[in-house]
This record gives C-alpha cells, sequence and structure tokens, in this order.
C-alpha cells in the first residue's frame, strides 16, 4: 500500500535522506528502526508532506509527492509524531472528537473503542488534556490519530521517555489496531517492542536503509546490530 522509492530530503544544504526504499504492505506492522539522527523522523515527515520529499512517494499505487499534509492524511495516512501533539486547552474528548473525520463516513472505530483501548483516557474524558501524563498523552495522540480512520498509522517513537509498564502497553495497543486491519510503521530505537510486534524490519544508517528483513533475520545478526542499533 506504501511504497517509497529512493527518498531524498533535505535541510537546506545537508542532504539527510540519501535514497531510502521501503514498503508497508496491508495489515502489516512495519517497524524502521536506528540510531539517533540518522533521519527515521525526517523520512515520516518527507512521507507526510511535512518536508519536501524528492524520489517517489506511492499510497496505493497513487502519487503523495507534492501534496500537502492534510491531504495526505485525508488519503488515509495517520502520523503520530515524536512530540505529542494534544490540544492542552481542550478536554480529552474534545481532542478525539478533533480526531474524527468531518466526511459523513462512520469511520472503523468509536468513542467506547477508543476508552476500550486506552481505559485510562476514558476516567480523564472530562479533564483538560493538558495536565495528562506523558504516557497519557501520547495514548491521546494516538486515539486522536485513529479517530481520523487511517489505513496506515506512522508512529514516531511511541515509546520514547515512557516508563517501562507503559512501553509494554503501548505495545499490546499497536498489536490491537493492527488487528483491526490498520497497517503500522513504527519508528523505534528499542527493539524489545519492535521485534516483538513486527512483521519486518528496517534499520537505517545515515540517511539509507542498511538491512531489512524478519525480526529472526535481525535477531540472527550481530553485526547489524552492533553497528547500528546497540549504543
Ligand atoms: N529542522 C531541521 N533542520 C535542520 N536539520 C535537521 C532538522 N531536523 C532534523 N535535522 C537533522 O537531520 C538529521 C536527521 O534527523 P531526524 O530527526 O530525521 O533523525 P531521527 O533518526 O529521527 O533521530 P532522533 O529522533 O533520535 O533525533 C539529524 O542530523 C538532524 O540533526
Ligand atoms: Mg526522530
Amino acid at each position: 500500500m506504501l511504497t517509497v522509492r529512493d527518498l531524498h530530503a533535505y535541510y537546506g544544504k545537508s542532504h539527510i535522506l540519501q535514497g531510502v526504499n521501503l514498503e508497508v504492505r496491508a495489515g502489516e506492522i512495519v517497524s524502521l528502526l536506528g540510531r539517533n539522527g540518522v533521519g527515521r523522523s525526517t523520512t515520516c515527515k518527507a512521507i507526510m508532506g511535512l518536508v519536501e520529499p524528492v524520489g517517489e512517494v506511492l499510497w496505493n499505487g497513487k502519487s503523495l509527492v507534492g501534496l500537502r499534509p492534510d491531504q495526505i492524511a485525508h488519503a488515509g495516512i495517520g502520523y503520530v509524531p515524536e512530540d505529542r501533539q494534544i490540544f492542552p486547552t481542550l478536554t480529552v474528548g474534545q481532542n478525539l472528537e478533533l480526531g474524527q473525520k468531518r466526511a459523513g463516513r462512520v469511520g472503523r472505530w468509536s468513542f467506547d473503542d477508543m476508552f476500550a483501548l486506552f481505559p485510562l483516557l476514558r476516567e480523564r474524558r472530562g479533564n483538560l488534556a493538558g495536565v495528562l501524563s506523558g504516557g497519557e498523552q501520547q495514548m491521546l495522540t494516538m486515539g486522536r490519530t485513529l479517530m481520523g480512520d487511517p489505513e496506515l498509522v506512522i508512529i514516531d517513537e511511541p515509546t520514547e521517555g515512557l516508563a517501562p509498564i507503559l512501553v509494554g502497553q503501548v505495545g499490546r495497543f499497536l498489536d490491537e489496531i493492527a488487528r483491526r486491519g490498520v497497517s503500522i510503521l513504527l519508528v523505534e530505537q528499542k527493539l524489545t517492542i519492535a521485534l516483538k510486534i513486527s512483521h519486518r524490519v528496517y534499520v537505517m544508517g545515515h540517511g539509507r536503509i542498511v538491512f531489512d528483513g524478519t525480526p529472526a533475520d535481525l535477531a540472527a545478526n550481530a553485526a547489524v546490530r552492533r553497528e547500528n542499533l546497540e549504543v
């Protein structure tokens, strides 16, 4: 469904992405792994049109290059950025409502689904989003994105800064989301979750993919892990 071919991206004169190739098929959880600064977030932003993509980004066969971020979201790609983007002065419930598509179509996710998936959000439904903990804000951002009924969600480091108990929970949410037929492109630095829930993994070195394979392939490849993952 998502095909990225020879993708380049620049910040001014810095050539950050230097020919990234990757693919996410329907129903897959795919992880994009790599050390800090190799260009994982820039890859997400280039797919979403937040950074100018140079190269091919195909979504169900159609090019996304040149489209605005809102058009790309509307085409069915949800994006949960690194910096949790909640509206702090709105309530949890209002934040979720904002995620709902204006289009008349009924999405696959209801409020009750959100609260079943993230019970904490039900308790905090009337609270201002700004008072939630980091983990709760992360859940709210994911919930809001799902309310837009994406076919694919791109999630950038959802476990960053979370307590270990919440890290496991995020893994279970992602599993559940995929079970409902939503594909996931998960950006991570930590191997644990990615290896547990992914169907396939990509490892990024500086600006390009240096490994792709199954979690088992990566687990068996100590050299790739040593060079590109373990700190
Ligand atoms: N807005 C920006 N302007 C200039 N350079 C940037 C900008 N954003 C990122 N970079 C640089 O681009 C490179 C790739 O950054 P990116 O955010 O994609 O990395 P990453 O793999 O997501 O790592 P991390 O999330 O750990 O920072 C880094 O060298 C970073 O310093
Ligand atoms: Mg990043």
